[in-house]
């Protein structure tokens, strides 16, 4: 099967840092843009240049460290946004403006008070000004998850004729279904005419928890650009998380004829510095990068990874940038991973019999406390 290439637009700096209480600083935003392009993304959302001078700089800024990723800013569709924009990306070797205005029939109505064919009219104005100041224009139709399917035909036909290259369908009140937001991708690529001149993206909230499975959707669907962000961080209850949708392609070849160019052994790094930057923990079930994403702690399942790790490991820890898979030792555990653990701390047993007594003081000790650590470990055979 002929792989085609998933771009990976990583938003965490403006999308994961609307996350309340997830502000960075300047510097700050330059080191996690510096792991972002060691991760090799394709896109860096650096941020929203007009929202405040903070964030103008930061965008700069990252345009002048990074070398690799394409920088982007964001920006309402409006003139004083884009030129703000396309200021702060100019220093990048490769840059990107993201212009969006809402089409769904609640925003326009509520939020802009405009009438649709005025929404058009000024998403053409602005892709087209956009495009006088930077050859690469993204423009996205802010809540497409809940707008009418024929207004999104007709509006991005118009941008993608003024010169969009990248097409977005933010589901941004994380409202979608897998399966009919993917439809909903294939039928807009299906139905636009000129939708082979540009890439179409999705950019999914997690409201329902179900921002990864409908970008993969979407992915199955033709969806060539997704958005995403390091642990999932954004709005409300965040985007869609970048590692899992990598891991999920790259763990899944059969399935998927994409392929991403991520350098998957710095997820775990990158998880780590966007938490600790951010002070937003990582949930120790949380896949790929949670601290039990590869830990086994009952018998069968450890007594089954010693043999064979692909018995309960799709994937393996060293490459998403663990240092190895972990045993933790408690009282789900057999006798396999104790002996083991064991043997590791130095202590083999000549006998059957003393492994036996030795396994049975640590049952004991594993039903009192929870998770035990190598001096406990010791303990039972020191007494
Ligand atoms: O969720 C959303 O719609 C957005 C857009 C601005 C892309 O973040
Ligand atoms: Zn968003």
């Amino acid at each position: 099967m002929h792989k085609q290439p998933l771009v990976i637009f990583d938003t965490t700096l403006r999308d994961g840092e609307q996350s309340p209480g997830a502000t960075m600083s300047l510097a700050e935003k330059v080191q996690i843009a510096r792991m972002l392009e060691k991760l090799n993304v394709d896109v860096i959302e650096a941020g929203f240049a007009i929202a405040s001078p903070g964030d103008f700089e930061a965008v700069k800024a990252v345009a002048l460290a990074v070398k690799d990723s394409r920088i982007c800013s964001l920006a309402r569709a409006l003139d004083k946004d884009i030129e703000v924009a396309a200021e702060a990306v100019s220093a990048a070797n490769n840059s990107r403006i993201h212009t969006f205005i809402a089409t769904s029939p609640i925003h326009m109505k509520y939020k802009l008070q405009m009438e649709p064919d005025a929404v058009i009219d000024q998403a053409v104005r602005a892709v087209t000004k956009a495009r006088n100041l930077n050859d690469d224009v993204e423009f996205s139709c802010e809540d497409a998850g809940r707008s009418e399917f024929d207004f999104l035909c007709k509006i991005i036909e118009k941008v993608i004729a003024a010169g969009a290259s990248t097409i977005n369908i933010p589901d941004t009140v994380g409202y979608a279904m897998p399966q009919q937001f993917g439809q909903m991708i294939g039928d807009l690529i299906q139905n636009i005419p000129n939708a082979d001149k540009a890439i179409f993206s999705i950019h999914c909230h997690n409201d329902l928890g179900l921002a990864v499975a409908n970008s993969l959707s979407s992915v199955l669907a033709g969806a060539r650009q997704v958005e995403c962000t390091i642990n999932g961080l954004g709005e409300r209850a965040g985007n869609a998380s970048l590692e899992e949708i990598v891991m999920a392609i790259r763990t899944r070849p059969d399935f998927f004829n994409v392929t991403a160019d991520i350098n998957a052994e710095f997820l775990v790094p990158t998880s780590q510095m966007v938490s600790d930057i951010t002070g937003f923990p990582v949930q120790p079930n949380k896949a790929i990068v949670g601290s039990n994403a590869f830990a086994h702690e009952s018998g069968i399942h450890q007594d089954g990874v010693l043999k064979n790790p692909e018995t309960y490991e799709i994937m393996r820890a060293e490459t998403v940038g663990w240092d190895e898979n972990r045993m933790v030792l408690g009282k789900h555990s057999g006798r396999a991973a104790f002996k083991n653990h064991m043997h590791k701390l130095g202590v083999d047993f000549d006998t059957y019999e003393s492994l036996r007594e030795a396994f049975n003081q640590f049952k004991i000790l594993a039903d009192k406390k929870h998770e035990l650590n190598d001096s406990d470990l010791l303990s039972v055979i020191n007494g």
